[in-house]
């Protein structure tokens, strides 16, 4: 029997869950994320003559745990110096902005956004935290997380692709401040990225801002380092792409006969990552249908992370419609990492 007590804590418990309940949505937009078109992305990518897959598919639950990871290795710098710079400026620019909401895209865990969320004003005018990205559970777990920690906040998670779905970010409730941190621009090849920002400038009003994470070009041994951790996270990190296409799409890949390779293509300015086997795979996927061979002397492309110039940031900027306000940059020991941010030309 449960002791007075106990039925008291019970209560209370019921009671926050619920509470905690009112103040969150999610929408899952077209059965969730990068699930709806991995069947053709992967069709398409292992039959071009150059084998790719898009980074996407890295992040199931695992693949989000893995990445979870790898932003605490010793030699993936990026987000302790995004951090960093958060550490100095959010303050300031939750004061200087007052946004009413703070959108993120491939918002992960949301740990770095925290910064701004525990910024001393943000209680006096911030409302609403819209996450969105293509991995639910990661959402999901932070979102319960930052009711539990911001009692002033409602969340509204948004589970669909950023190069898809930005449509589905919910109405603007007033200023609002889109987040896209970690670098993650970098993930998209020029076009794309272009695409995108341009999606990012019709979701901003006239007094809304993005703020932006970029990594920056630098000595080729320490970005090489960041994607060859010595404890082999960012290889399975890497693999875990073959098993999430294993389990969604039947298909038989032997991920533990590839190895990693990723390495700075200085001409592109981008790390590349590659999946390399080392014998001949025949792999299917009746359900697609898909049956190719992938030899040891060809690879398969799954992800390139660009490394960034201020001037080419500019650049990008101005391209989409979007007009760099400031370039915050860790000076020490040198440039490492930047955050930017614009607002509507
Ligand atoms: N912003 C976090 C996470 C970066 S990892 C940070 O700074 O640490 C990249 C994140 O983007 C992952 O959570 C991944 O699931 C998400 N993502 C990758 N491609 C996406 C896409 N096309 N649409 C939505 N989310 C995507
Ligand atoms: C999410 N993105 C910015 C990471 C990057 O550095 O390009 C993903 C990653 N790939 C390997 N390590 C981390």
């Amino acid at each position: 029997m449960a002791r007075p007590g106990s039925l008291l804590l019970m209560t209370d418990t019921a009671h926050a869950n619920t509470e905690l309940a009112a103040r969150l949505t999610i929408d899952v937009v077209d059965g969730g994320g990068a699930s709806g078109t991995m069947a053709e992305d992967v069709l398409a990518g292992l039959t071009a003559e150059r084998k790719q897959l898009p980074p996407k598919y890295f992040y199931d639950d695992a693949g989000s745990r893995l990445f979870e990871q790898i932003t605490e290795l010793p030699e993936y710098y990026p987000t302790r110096a995004e951090r960093e710079l958060l550490e100095e400026t959010a303050d300031g620019l939750m004061a200087g902005l007052r946004p009413v909401e703070i959108v993120e895209l491939g918002a992960g865990s949301s740990a770095k956004t925290r910064r701004l969320l525990s910024a001393p004003t943000a209680h006096e005018h911030l409302r609403r935290f819209v996450p969105m990205d293509v991995s639910r559970e990661i959402v999901e777990s932070s979102a319960l997380g930052l009711l539990r920690d911001y009692p002033y906040l409602s969340v509204h998670g948004v589970i669909g692709d950023f190069e898809r779905h930005l449509g589905r970010i919910p109405q603007a409730l007033g200023r609002r401040l889109v987040l896209f941190l970690g670098g993650t621009i970098g993930n998209l090849h020029p076009p794309e990225r272009t695409a995108f920002l341009t999606g990012v400038r019709g979701l901003l009003g006239p007094g809304d801002r993005v703020l932006i994470g970029l990594d920056l070009v630098k000595d080729v041994p320490t970005m090489e380092a960041a994607y060859n951790d010595a404890a082999g996270v960012t290889a399975a990190f890497n693999r875990n792409m073959l098993w999430a296409i294993n389990r969604e799409l039947g298909a038989n890949f032997d991920p533990d006969a590839f190895a990693h390779r990723a390495f700075f293509n200085a001409e592109e300015s981008r790390i590349e990552m590659h999946l390399v086997p080392s014998v001949a795979q025949e792999v299917s996927a009746p359900d697609i249908p898909l049956h190719v061979t992938i030899r040891p002397t060809e690879t398969i492309w799954t992800e390139s992370s660009y490394k960034f110039t201020v001037a080419s940031i500019e650049e990008m900027l101005t391209g989409a419609g979007l007009r760099l306000e400031h370039c915050y940059t860790n000076e020490h020991p040198d440039r490492r990492f930047a955050l930017a941010l614009a607002a509507p030309a």
